[in-house]
């Protein structure tokens, strides 16, 4: 096996492992199993937010009968913003806009009990980027 690939084996394990020391094994997990993360270029509907702390959060949704077909979602923002997307995205996909329009951030803090009272905010503001995103598909479907 080449140095270098050891090399990459070694910080990702020791990435994984500072994760779920700081965070928690839910987030960790999630970290780990990321999806949705800048998987679609485009959307019918797009949303994005800057919160408080300077952190951007993209999100773009794909309907189609009302359904939110396909999602994803970037940010520049930290570890507990980019797990907190992945799970806002899996929340939201296969739902309807209005049911979509009731994911909070509490839902999703609810699958991930172990973020920082600190991080709840990333929670939060990856939902208010999920409902611009529906907001803005409805602005463009009226
Ligand atoms: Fe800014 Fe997480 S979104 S700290």
């Amino acid at each position: 096996m080449d140095n270098n690939y050891e090399f990459a084996q070694g910080l990702t394990y020791e990435m994984d492992k500072r994760i779920e020391e700081a965070y928690g094994k839910d987030v960790a997990y999630v970290w780990n199993n990321l999806k949705f993360f800048n998987t679609l270029p485009k959307g019918d509907g797009e949303g994005i937010i800057t919160g408080d702390c300077g952190d951007t959060v993209e999100i773009f949704i794909k309907v189609k009968d009302n359904i939110i077909e396909d999602i994803s979602y970037w940010t520049d923002g930290c570890i507990a913003t980019i797990v907190c997307g992945c799970v806002a995205c899996g929340l939201a996909l296969g739902k309807t806009l209005e049911e979509a329009e009731c994911i909070s951030g509490e839902d999703v803090l609810k699958q991930l009990p172990s973020i920082p009272d600190s991080h709840k905010h990333c929670a939060h503001l990856v939902c208010s980027a999920l409902h611009e995103a529906i907001g803005d598909f409805y602005k463009k479907n009226r």
